[in-house]
């Protein structure tokens, strides 16, 4: 039987912002900010995650964005009581508005974000926990990490594409399984079901997703756009359709990389013999 939980008692009112966000090293930790509500989503947080992924989008000094939580959860999902309870009396028509802001950011944003991301799962994540772990282009968990699906246990469907997330991540019988029964799995776990790419001692998150993107930080940007983009738009295309788009890729890159990678990777590999892509990066 599950612990009972305790009587509610007060709390000083939240004074911090929803979203902390600190760079270092070219990485931006977006730290979802609302540790006492388990980080929640609220309208405040939603509002200020869009802020912040708009500016952090076109700094200069950010190269990788990593989305994680404060203290000892990674999201409890949606507000319960600042989005569902505020938008139970709207009509129609105002709650489209009301949720719009939280689609906003959680994967019509991300999924498409101009810099890599990555959702480092350090613990709680549920229901719509899961959108921003799945529209980052990468995740890791701790171990330790606890997901859950838990809108059965409240009278709920997996909404707001959190179903989509699951679907597009975890196999058919796992999405079925976890949608109906609500059962809680570790971050092992996700990884085993392809919800996170990996998943390591909470120890040593932190460590490994520097690691992660300073792996990425290495990379041609611009390239790494649009291998990401396309990795993700080629699902619903057909085969004619997603050869059209790719090459069509490849032209765009011509005009839009600074760097002019491909052709400085060329010459290194054909010419100067200094370098072998199978095996490492050209040099910048
Ligand atoms: N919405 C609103 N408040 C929340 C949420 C939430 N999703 N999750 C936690 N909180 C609040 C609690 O109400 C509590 O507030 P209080 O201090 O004012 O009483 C505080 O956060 C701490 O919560 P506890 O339950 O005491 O924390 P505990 O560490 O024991 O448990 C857990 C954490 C398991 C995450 C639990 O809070 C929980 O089950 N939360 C709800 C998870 C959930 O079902 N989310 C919705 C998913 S569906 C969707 O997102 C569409």
């Amino acid at each position: 039987m599950a612990t009972p939980r305790k009587k509610a008692v007060a709390r000083p009112a939240e004074t911090e912002a929803p979203v902390k966000v600190d760079i270092a090293g070219g990485i931006a930790w977006v730290t979802l900010n609302r540790p006492e509500k388990r980080n929640a989503i609220s309208p405040a947080l939603s509002a200020e995650m869009i802020r912040q992924l708009d500016l952090l989008e076109v700094n200069p000094e950010v190269g990788v964005v990593v989305i994680t939580g404060a203290g000892n959860a990674y999201c409890a999902g949606m507000d319960l009581k600042e989005f569902f309870r505020a938008s139970d009396p709207l009509s129609a028509e105002e709650k489209a508005v009301f949720s719009r802001a939280s689609a906003q950011w959680q994967w019509r944003r991300l999924n498409y974000y101009m810099k890599p991301t990555i959702a480092m799962v350090n613990g709680w994540c549920f229901g719509a926990g899961f959108n921003s772990v799945v529209s980052c282009d990468l995740a890791v968990a701790a171990n330790e990490a606890v997901f859950g699906l838990s809108e059965i246990n409240w009278g709920m469907i997996p909404a707001g594409n959190v179903l989509k997330a699951t679907v597009t991540t975890m196999n058919h019988r796992d999405s079925l399984y976890y949608t109906m029964t609500g059962e809680t799995f570790d971050g092992k776990k996700a990884a085993s079901m392809g919800l996170v790419n990996e998943s390591v001692p909470l120890s040593k998150l932190k460590k490994r997703v520097t690691d992660l993107a300073k792996i990425l930080l290495d990379k041609n940007p611009t390239t790494l756009r649009q291998a990401k983009h396309a990795c993700k738009r080629v699902i619903s295309m057909d085969w004619d359709a997603s050869e059209d788009y790719l090459f069509a890729k490849i032209d765009q890159m011509r005009f839009l990389d600074p760097e002019q990678g491909r052709q400085k990777a060329m010459t290194q590999f054909l010419d100067e013999k200094t370098y072998r892509p199978g095996l490492g990066n050209y040099k910048k």
